[in-house]
C-alpha cells in the first residue's frame, strides 16, 4: 500500500512512500515533544536571516507569527499533526505553509535538518539539565531535612552489611547528601559541552549565506559556537554524557532506595515509610510494601541501558549525519522521564520518614565498640595491630561465654593484656561516636559543622 503525501520532498521519486516504510522511519510519534524548541530555534534562526539581509523584515514578521499562532495550537492540542510527514519538523514547516503560504519556504535557507535536530536536541539537553539540577536539589533538602530533625540518633554503621562503628544517622543521611551534591555538579558539567550552539552547519558542510551564527546563539543562550561542522551535525557524545551522569544519579539513588528497603523490614525496623508513599499487598493484608524505594531501585536499569543504547548506536557511524542518529530520542525521552519522576518520590519518600532510634539502638550489642577497645589499649602503649589480636580474642572469649564485654569482669580483661583497667568501662556509644572527631567524621561537633555547610548550601538552591 502507497500513501499519498506532501510531495515537497519526493520530487526525484517516481513511486509514493510505502506506509510500512513511512511508519518504520517516521519520528514523529516520539520527536513532537521537541516542538518548543524546535519553534524557538526557527524564530531565532528567522530573525538571523532578517538581520543578515537574507530575508525581509517582513518574511521574518510572517514567519514568525505563523510559527507562534503554531505554538499555540500544538500547546491547546488543535495542531494537526501528520505522521506522513515523518518528524515534528517537517510537521511544523508543512503547517507553516499552510497558514503563511509560501514565504514558509524561506524559513529553511541555510539550514538543513541536521543542524536543526542537533539544535533541537541540545536545546531539550540544556533545559533537562536544569530540570534535573532542581530534583536534586529538592532530594538533598529532604535529607537535610530528616537529618537535622535526628541530629542525635545513634544506628550501627556498617561494612560489609556487618555491624562495624556506631555512627550517627545523620552522618549516614548526609553521605547521600554529598553524593547528589557531586551529581549536580555533573550536570552543570556537561552543560558545558550541552550550551553550543550547531546551527548553522547546513547538512555537514556548512553554508552558503553570510549567516551570523553568533547572533543566533545570544538569541539562544548558547556560551559557545560549534567550530567543526561536520562534527556539530554527527556527534551525540553530549546525550551519552547525560545518560552517563543520569545512569550515575540513578546508581545513587538506588543504593538510597535499597538501604530503606532493608531499615524498613521487621528484622531491622530502623524506619518507617509514610504510607502515602507505601503500597499494601493484595493478599496479604499485613504488609506494606516499598514500591517506591524499589521501583527507583528498578528503575536504575533501564537508564543505564539507554547510556548502553546509546554508545552502540554511535560506535560504528561514519561521519556525518546517518538515520541511526534518530536513535538518540527515546532512550534519552525515557532518561529524563525516568530520572526526574524518581527523584521526585524519592525526595517525597524521604520527606515522609518516621525515624525508630531505639530499635537502631537495640539492634546494636557491644562488640560494635571493639574498635574502640582496641584504641583504648593503643593510647595505653600498644600498637594497634597488637590491640586488634587482643580485642579480637576478647570478643571471640566473650562470644562464647554468650556475654556482652560490658558484663565481662576486669579479671577477665586482665587476661588477655595486663593493660585493661577499670576505665575500659568508660567506653560507650556516645564515646565512641564523639572520638571520632577527624574532619569528614562522625563526631556530633563534626556532623554538626557538616550539617551547617549542608543548610547552606541548601539555602543557596533557591538564589541560584
Ligand atoms: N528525525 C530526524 C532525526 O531525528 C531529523 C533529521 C533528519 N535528517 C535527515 N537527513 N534525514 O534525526
Amino acid at each position: 500500500m502507497t500513501v499519498k503525501k506532501e510531495a515537497r520532498l519526493r520530487g526525484r521519486f517516481k513511486e509514493e512512500i510505502d506506509s510500512s516504510v513511512l511508519s518504520y522511519v517516521a519520528s514523529l510519534p516520539f520527536d513532537w515533544r521537541l516542538y518548543k524548541y524546535d519553534i524557538e530555534g526557527s524564530i531565532a534562526h528567522a530573525e538571523m536571516l532578517a538581520h543578515q539581509k537574507i530575508i525581509s523584515p517582513v518574511e521574518f514578521r510572517k514567519i514568525k507569527d505563523g510559527l507562534l499562532a503554531i505554538l499555540k495550537e500544538i500547546e491547546t492540542v488543535r495542531f494537526p499533526f501528520k505522521t506522513e510527514l515523518q518528524d515534528i519538523h517537517m510537521n511544523i514547516e508543512g503547517r507553516l505553509f499552510e497558514i503563511i503560504g509560501d514565504t514558509a519556504g524561506k524559513l529553511h535557507t541555510a539550514r538543513s535538518r541536521n543542524d536543526q535536530v542537533a539544535l533541537d536536541i541540545r536545546l531539550f539537553a540544556r533545559a533537562s539539565a536544569m530540570q534535573s539540577v532542581k530534583a536534586l536539589q529538592q532530594l538533598n533538602a529532604a535529607l537535610v531535612g530528616i537529618a537535622g530533625k535526628n541530629i542525635n540518633v545513634i544506628m550501627p554503621g556498617y561494612t560489609h552489611l556487618q555491624q562495624a562503628q556506631p555512627v550517627l544517622f545523620a552522618h549516614h543521611m548526609l553521605a547521600y547528601f554529598q553524593m547528589f551534591s557531586r551529581d549536580i555538579e555533573r550536570y552543570y558539567d556537561c552543560l558545558v559541552r550541552i550550551n553550543v550552539l550547531p546551527l548553522g552547519s547546513g547538512a555537514l558542510a556548512g553554508v552558503p549565506y553570510p549567516v551570523d551564527r553568533e547572533f543566533v546563539a545570544v538569541k539562544l543562550g548558547f556560551d559557545d559556537v560549534s567550530e567543526n561542522s561536520i562534527d556539530a551535525v554527527s556527534d551525540r557524545d553530549f546525550i551519552i554524557e547525560f545518560e552517563a551522569v543520569a545512569s550515575i544519579t540513578m546508581m545513587h539513588l538506588s543504593r538510597l532506595a535499597e538501604e530503606l528497603i532493608i531499615w524498613s523490614t521487621r528484622e531491622f525496623g530502623f524506619i518507617e515509610m509514610g504510607d502515602a508513599y507505601s503500597t499494601s499487598s493484595s493478599i496479604m493484608p499485613q504488609k506494606k510494601n516499598p514500591d517506591v524505594a524499589e521501583l527507583a531501585r528498578g528503575k536504575s536499569g533501564r537508564v543505564y541501558g539507554h547510556l548502553l543504547g546509546m554508545l552502540a548506536v554511535m560506535k560504528g557511524l561514519p561521519l556525518a549525519y546517518n538515520s541511526d542518529l534518530q536513535e538518540d530520542k527515546e532512550g534519552f525521552f525515557d532518561t529524563i522521564d525516568t530520572l526526574l519522576s524518581s527523584l521526585q518520590v524519592m525526595s517525597g519518600l524521604v520527606g515522609s520518614l518516621k525515624i525508630n532510634p531505639s530499635r537502631m539502638k537495640s539492634a546494636m550489642n557491644s562488640y560494635i565498640l571493639a574498635t574502640d577497645v582496641a584504641d583504648y589499649l593503643v593510647k595505653k602503649g600498644l600498637s594497634f595491630r597488637e590491640a586488634h589480636g587482643v580485642v579480637s580474642r576478647l570478643v571471640s572469649y566473650a562470644a562464647e561465654a554468650n556475654k556482652e564485654l560490658d558484663e565481662l569482669d576486669l579479671k577477665e580483661y586482665k587476661k588477655f593484656s595486663p593493660l585493661f583497667g577499670q576505665d575500659v568501662r568508660n567506653i560507650s556509644l556516645q564515646k565512641s561516636i564523639e572520638a571520632r572527631m577527624s574532619y569528614g567524621g562522625t563526631a556530633s561537633q563534626q556532623v554538626k559543622k557538616s550539617l551547617e555547610r549542608a543548610k547552606g548550601i541548601v539555602r543557596s538552591y533557591e538564589t541560584k
